[in-house]
């Protein structure tokens, strides 16, 4: 089968990054939201993003205007009656996703693929949501997506061997390096690395350091880029405290506590980067 719609549910930071890398790979996409605003914000983040490369001498302004052209923005689901494969990359959030998957298995024809960008929800609850189980698939970007080179591909126990093939092979086509998961909370990358981040914030509860000696230790002790405090800021506190409870949750196991101070954080609406309030200020 081949893929010429990419579809993608979701305009926000990873949305948009999906968006922005199907496009540059030459598909022709459409990206939604709930609503216009959210839509046209995920657009100029796009559009920000080519300039800049425009400005770097990566691309040329005419490729530019030819990558926004190929990304039509919609509000709603129901574009994706003409998509031949999507990546929903909607908040992580049980309840909303598992609607939107029931919304997608009615308005999309019955070949296309069904992934999503769950950063740990099983992808085998999502696909019992639809009547198309062995096209239900997880394709899991990371944060920032442009940047990031790996995909995390997941395969639930009804996934087809044609859906696992056309998502490896779209992972090429889109410059990225897949890597297998199996289907459990948090899969790989998450079952590592939010156990870390939520360690770093007991570190900052129990006032073993301050936020930047945390992680100062790990950029310059371990050579991560950024430390677990200054991450958690750019993937959002929000979403850091979803995974931890769907890890603790799904694999029963008091070692994933979530910390309370970042339970705290969240409920105080500090989020991160993106409410310009997290562990520090934006
Ligand atoms: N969007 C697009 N491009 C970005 C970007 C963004 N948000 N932030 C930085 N970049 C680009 C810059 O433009 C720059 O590009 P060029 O090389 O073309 O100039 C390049 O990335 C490097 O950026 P900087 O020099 O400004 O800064 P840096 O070298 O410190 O890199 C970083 C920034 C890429 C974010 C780096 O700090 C990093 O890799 N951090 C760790 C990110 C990480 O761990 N991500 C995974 C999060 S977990 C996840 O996503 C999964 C989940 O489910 C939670």
């Amino acid at each position: 089968m081949e893929i010429k719609t990419f579809g993608v549910v979701g305009a926000g930071q990873m949305g948009n990054g999906i968006a922005q890398v199907a496009a540059m790979s030459g598909l022709q996409v459409i990206m939604s939201d709930i609503n216009d605003d959210f839509v046209q914000k995920g657009m100029k983040n796009i559009e920000n993003l080519l300039s800049k490369n425009v400005e770097k001498g990566k691309m040329s302004a005419d490729e530019k205007g030819a990558v926004l052209a190929r990304i039509k923005g919609t509000v709603g689901l129901q574009a994706f009656a003409a998509a031949d494969y999507l990546v929903e990359a909607a908040t992580e959030n049980e309840t909303l996703k598992f609607g939107i998957f029931r919304d997608l298995d009615s308005i999309c024809p019955p070949h296309t693929i069904l992934s999503s960008n769950t950063s740990s929800i099983p992808i085998g609850r999502i696909a019992f949501q639809t009547k198309r189980p062995e096209k239900v698939i997880g394709m899991h970007f990371m944060n920032p997506v442009p940047v990031m080179k790996l995909v995390e591909v997941i395969r639930a126990l009804a996934t087809s061997e044609e859906t696992f093939k056309i998502t490896w092979d779209l992972c090429a086509k889109f410059s990225k390096t897949p890597a297998e998961a199996s289907d459990y909370p948090g899969f790989i990358a998450n079952r590592i690395l939010l156990p870390m981040i939520n360690e770093a914030v007991y570190c900052l509860m129990e006032g073993i350091g301050k936020r930047e000696d945390i992680d100062t230790v790990m950029r310059l002790g371990m050579n991560h880029p950024m430390g677990p405090l200054a991450l958690a800021d750019l993937i959002g506190l929000d979403t850091c405290l979803a995974i931890m409870e769907t890890i603790y949750r799904g694999l029963a196991d008091s070692k994933y506590r979530p910390c309370p101070l970042l339970r705290k954080y969240v409920e105080a609406g500090w989020l991160g980067r993106k409410t310009k309030r997290g562990f520090y200020e934006y």
